[in-house]
């Protein structure tokens, strides 16, 4: 299969947000303005924050009936949450959401759906997260970022596409990565996460893989080169067969 399926090149980052937006918008239209709707998969991270603005302006653009339908109708799933933290934390996934998308767009906050990382038992939050989604018929449109380490979500290496939404360990890296929504320490930055697995994720039925930056230019390269194995989790998008590819000059002018 190819891979990816469709590469979305783009020299400059600011056009390749405008772009994706173009589809993120018309999948808003065609599954939260239709009768049937299907859970959109968001993602966190700073590779989505200027994606969410440019989302967040077009849809306060639509005609005041079609937001309070989009309203009415939201349904999206988030990949992950750390395990631990209060929803109120400002480093919580759940703030970034409301932050980012749930206050601009005056979206009832339970619409907009994460794991509860502050659940007694996580084990068991995952494994209900898991079934919520599947009872509303998986995800539709899956939007990722990728860790430097090859993590999508926090399935992070190794792992298979057999596994299914759970508890994960954090690695180092990982955890050094985002310790700049911690004060720059690491030690703050959660040991756990929940997280949708790489199984929740191939069953999407398109996934919209951003990768941009020169941080990302080494991991893009191997992603790009190499076959599918555990030890980078995202080669596994290889099984998928509509895998949009979102990339900049910076992320992929080593990658060939
Ligand atoms: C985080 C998240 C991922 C995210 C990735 C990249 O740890 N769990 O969902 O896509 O790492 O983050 P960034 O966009 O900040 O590079």
């Amino acid at each position: 299969m190819e891979f990816p399926s469709q590469l979305m090149f783009f020299e400059d980052s600011a056009e390749l947000t405008e772009s994706l937006v173009d589809v993120l918008e018309q999948g808003f239209r065609n599954q939260f303005l239709d009768t049937f709707t299907t859970p959109i998969g968001l993602a966190t991270g700073n590779t989505m924050i200027p994606i969410y603005k440019s989302l967040v302006s077009r849809l306060e653009a639509w005609p005041f009936s079609d937001k309070e339908q989009l309203s009415q109708s939201w349904c999206s799933f988030n990949l992950d949450e750390y395990v631990g933290l209060d929803k109120k934390n400002i480093a919580s996934f759940r703030s970034y959401m409301s932050k980012y998308v749930a206050k601009p767009l005056h979206l009832n906050e339970e619409a907009i759906r994460l794991p509860d990382g502050n659940a007694q038992d996580p084990v068991k939050e995952a494994n209900s997260y898991s079934k919520e989604l599947s009872s509303l018929g998986g995800i539709g449109i899956q939007l990722l970022g990728l860790g430097e380490n090859g993590h999508i979500g926090f399935n992070e290496p190794p792992c298979g596409p057999e596994q299914v939404c759970r508890v994960v360990t954090l690695s180092e890296t990982t955890r050094r990565q985002n310790s700049t929504s911690f004060q720059g320490d690491q030690n703050k930055v959660p040991t756990h996460a929940i997280t949708l697995g790489l199984s929740e994720i191939l069953q999407a039925r398109e996934i919209h893989l951003v990768v941009t930056g020169a941080s990302k230019s080494k991991i893009l390269q191997e992603l790009l080169s190499r076959p599918a194995s555990n030890s980078l989790p995202a080669s596994w998008l290889r099984l998928h067969s509509n895998v949009y590819l979102w990339t900049d000059k910076k992320a992929f002018k080593d990658s060939m």
